[in-house]
């Protein structure tokens, strides 16, 4: 049956959409932690992510923040609906799913912003290894400890505060990480029960599946 109600997003929403989604899969499961792959692709899901929000400005009407603003109370009504088995049509994310949207991408700012503050900008030379250069930090801080000099001591010292910053930012990226896993998980559970229940082609508009054919002109 084809749905009247069909929409599909624009390629930029579903380009940034499948993008983030295989960068977060391949870090949280895949990458070795702080390896330049890990850190590439990192670098990658932020550009994509900055894309997207840029597009909350500029791109098509339903691709704007202004199509689904953060409304808890939106929210709510949208949660009354589902207990009465009321349905109706939005034309961006429903107010439930734009919570969640905006839920993503906070989490998502955090994972990016406390890797970047470990690992530093991109570079265009060698692919940054973070945990090489940590590996490397730590051993110079313990050889300018058995030295003892007083600049030796004092590097010591940097290099310890240094680590304990990187070790408070890795914790709350471990932490950022694991809550963006749990809201995916919950994220893509929203999308097949609002699939099944208001019978709407949901995924498929994020896949780009085929129009129905356009009228001649
Ligand atoms: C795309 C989303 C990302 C996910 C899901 C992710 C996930 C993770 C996870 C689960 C760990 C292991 C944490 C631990 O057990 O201690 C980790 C470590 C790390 N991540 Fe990410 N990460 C992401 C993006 C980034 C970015 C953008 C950067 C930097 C450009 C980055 C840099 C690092 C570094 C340096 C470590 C290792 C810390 C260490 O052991 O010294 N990550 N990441
Ligand atoms: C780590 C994995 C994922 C993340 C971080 C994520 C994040 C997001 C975000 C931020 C949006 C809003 C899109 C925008 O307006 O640009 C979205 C929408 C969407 N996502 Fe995901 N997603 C993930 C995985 C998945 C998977 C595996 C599926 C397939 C079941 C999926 C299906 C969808 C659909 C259908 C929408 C559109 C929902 C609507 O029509 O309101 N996502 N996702």
């Amino acid at each position: 049956m084809q749905n009247i109600q069909a929409r599909r997003w624009d390629p930029l929403v579903r380009l940034t959409h499948w993008g983030v989604a295989a960068g977060v899969l391949a870090n949280g499961a895949f990458t070795e932690e702080g390896s330049g792959l890990h850190l590439w692709v990192g670098y990658g899901v932020g550009a994509l992510l900055a894309l997207r929000l840029l597009w909350g400005f500029i791109g098509p009407a339903e691709a704007r923040f202004s199509a689904f603003p953060p409304s808890p109370g939106r929210a709510a009504a949208h949660l009354r609906e589902i207990a009465e088995g009321r349905r109706s049509h939005h034309r961006s994310h429903n107010p439930l799913g734009a919570l969640m949207v905006y839920a993503l991408w906070a989490t998502l700012a955090v994972v990016i912003a406390t890797g970047v503050a470990m690992a530093g900008p991109p570079t265009l030379s060698t692919p940054p290894a973070v945990a090489a250069s940590n590996e490397r930090g730590h051993e110079a801080a313990e050889a300018a400890e058995h030295e003892g000099g007083h600049e030796a001591h004092g590097s010591a010292r940097d290099g310890d505060a240094e680590h304990e910053e990187d070790e408070w930012m890795e914790e709350v990226h471990e932490a950022a990480a694991n809550l963006l896993f749990v809201l995916a998980a919950l994220h893509i559970l929203g999308v097949a029960f609002e699939t099944r229940r208001s019978g709407r082609q949901i995924l498929t508009a994020m896949i780009g599946g085929r129009r129905k054919a356009a009228p001649a002109e």
